[in-house]
């Protein structure tokens, strides 16, 4: 697992940014597995600018969401396709036919976790699955005790991530209890895996991810399993890690220098 601790969550969205241009900028035709959440937008508008300078062609990409409220229809101003559409693809011009999300009003939610795990598969699999995570170390919307070798399917939310959410939607407005995800083994099937983390609230759920053992009461431990997986945090994110000053002295500022080591005398 690789740590990249930035100074702040500005150098860490656009870290972040970085490495999804530089995969689009190789292979244009990247496909790409994206997480909604606060924590995504700065690092989404950071890509947009970038294609707009023309640092990688925007268009080529195929995208997978890891998950959508269910009940929420795609128009729903909370929905994650509306987020999507808004903060991503309309921005970047790129075709709806080139991006998937789970429809979570599907009338029937188990053929469509089946659909959505089979155009994953025959797309080839994910490239680079970009990942937030909740305070309580939640992947996609797979709670704690979720299953380390789970697929898409319904799963109920916890009452934190129901009120962790509640911002998003209007006062007096219901938050969905229940959403449709790709499963921790479908998120642990990409090529690779970035996991960002920002704000002191993070702290104790990257920690868990980290440094605690691998088990479904952190479902995000389940990364330490991987063997292409970064956690890319700012300092503040990072504040419970006892190893910080280990991740700090091999990635300084979050750099990844190649590994040059001199003869040992
Ligand atoms: C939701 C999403 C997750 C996201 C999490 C954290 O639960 N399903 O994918 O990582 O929120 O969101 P935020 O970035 O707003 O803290």
């Amino acid at each position: 697992m690789k740590i990249l601790i930035l100074p702040d969550a500005p150098s860490a969205c656009c870290a972040v940014a970085n490495r999804m241009a530089a995969l689009l900028k190789a292979r244009p035709e990247a496909v790409l597995g994206l997480a909604t959440g606060g924590t995504m937008e700065p690092v989404y508008a950071a890509l947009i600018a970038q294609a707009a300078k023309g640092a990688f062609c925007a268009t080529g990409f195929t995208s997978f969401n890891l998950d959508e409220y269910v009940g929420l229809a795609p128009d729903h101003p909370q929905s994650y396709h509306h987020y999507m559409r808004a903060h991503l693809f309309a921005p970047l011009g790129l075709a709806a036919s080139n991006t998937h999300l789970p429809r979570g009003d599907a009338p029937d939610l188990e053929a469509e976790a089946a659909r959505y795990e089979q155009a994953i598969t025959q797309a080839g699999g994910i490239d680079l699955q970009l990942l937030g995570i909740g305070a309580n170390g939640h992947i996609g919307f797979n709670e704690p005790s979720s299953s380390l070798v789970s697929r898409t399917r319904v799963k109920t939310l916890t009452r934190k991530t129901v009120e962790d959410n509640r911002r998003f939607f209007a006062p007096g407005e219901t938050v969905p209890g229940y959403a449709l995800t790709m499963g921790i083994g479908t998120v642990m099937d990409a090529r690779n895996i970035v996991l960002l983390a920002t704000g002191a609230h993070k702290a104790q759920a990257v920690a868990a991810m980290v440094e605690g053992p691998v088990s479904a009461s952190c479902p995000a431990s389940i990364l330490q399993m991987h063997a292409h997986a970064t956690v890319v945090c700012d300092r503040e994110a990072a504040g419970a890690l006892r190893m910080s000053e280990y991740y700090e002295t091999v990635h300084p500022e979050g750099a990844e220098p190649a590994l040059t080591i001199g003869p040992v005398v």
